[in-house]
């Protein structure tokens, strides 16, 4: 069997209306996976299981605001109703794009507030909400960013955000460890999403020279590393993060 195969697994993808949470949603259910594709958005998440249902995927959308518990509760129980088991966890879900690059003076302390509510609230809640229920052997995939080894500027709410879930991961890989669960953290550099084509007009060619690959990033290039630590040749590995960016930097 192939170490990606992942033939009559279930996988929770959140934040999978589009951009990388989709290509994940994909990716996964073209490696054999049943995907509850998750995400605060209703109509993209409709519109991404279309998407899999044209590709024969099994797959339902659930409705989900990731920093309210109840809500990240009724997913993890959608997905037992529909599939009956959980295997793989993606915590994908943030808010990314639609924030301004600001000066870390003048960052909005509300704003502040909703970014670490979903990027950092949110992972943990879904994995709580999760954990419990999922098969022995499991897989948690959070997704960080790779800002947080370039300390990229006037994005520290951001950063830190996307710092705090390399920091929780560790953690929940200790406790998740008792159950055979793995918890790793995937950091993308910058990869061409709608979102992030929408930040900058020269988005697709942004920062390909520093990499040692001359390319801009795909969604693709990131959902094969999902992949390979959600199948059988990853199960040792936990509590760690693969920086996902063409060689930008060296961690
Ligand atoms: N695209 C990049 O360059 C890049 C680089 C590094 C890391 N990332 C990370 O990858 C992930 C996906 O990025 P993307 O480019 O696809 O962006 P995106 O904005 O398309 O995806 C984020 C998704 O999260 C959903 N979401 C936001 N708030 C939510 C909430 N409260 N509850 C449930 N869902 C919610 C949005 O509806 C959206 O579908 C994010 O975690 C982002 O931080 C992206």
């Amino acid at each position: 069997m192939s170490p990606n195969t992942l033939d009559d697994k279930v996988v929770i993808v959140t934040g999978a209306a589009g951009g990388l949470g989709r290509a994940f949603a994909l990716g996964f259910g073209q490696a054999g996976a049943k995907v509850v594709v998750a995400d605060i958005d209703s109509v993209g998440a409709q519109e991404t299981v279309a998407i899999l249902t044209n590709h024969d995927i099994p797959a339902i959308a659930v409705t989900v605001n990731v920093t309210d518990p109840t809500s990240t509760q009724a997913m993890a129980n959608a997905a037992l109703v529909e599939f009956g088991r959980i295997d793989v966890l993606v915590n994908n879900a943030a808010i990314y794009a639609t924030l301004k690059r600001t000066a870390f003076t003048e960052i909005d302390p509300n704003e502040w507030d909703r970014v670490m509510a979903v990027n950092v609230k949110g992972a943990w809640l879904c994995s709580a909400a999760v954990y419990p229920k999922m098969t022995e052997g499991g897989r948690v995939i959070n997704i960080a960013s790779a800002t947080v080894f370039s300390g990229s500027p006037l994005w520290m709410h951001y950063v830190a955000s996307k710092g705090a879930v390399i920091a929780m991961t560790r953690v929940m890989a200790r406790e998740m460890g008792a159950k055979n669960v793995t918890v790793n953290v995937i950091a993308p550099g910058f990869t061409l999403t709608e979102a992030s084509l929408a930040l900058m007009d020269d988005a697709a060619s942004y920062g390909v020279d520093r990499g040692a690959l001359k390319r801009a990033s795909q969604p693709e290039d990131i959902v094969g590393t999902a992949l390979f630590l959600a199948g059988d040749g990853a199960g040792y590995m936990t509590g760690q993060t693969l920086v996902v960016d063409g060689g930008k930097q060296f961690i």
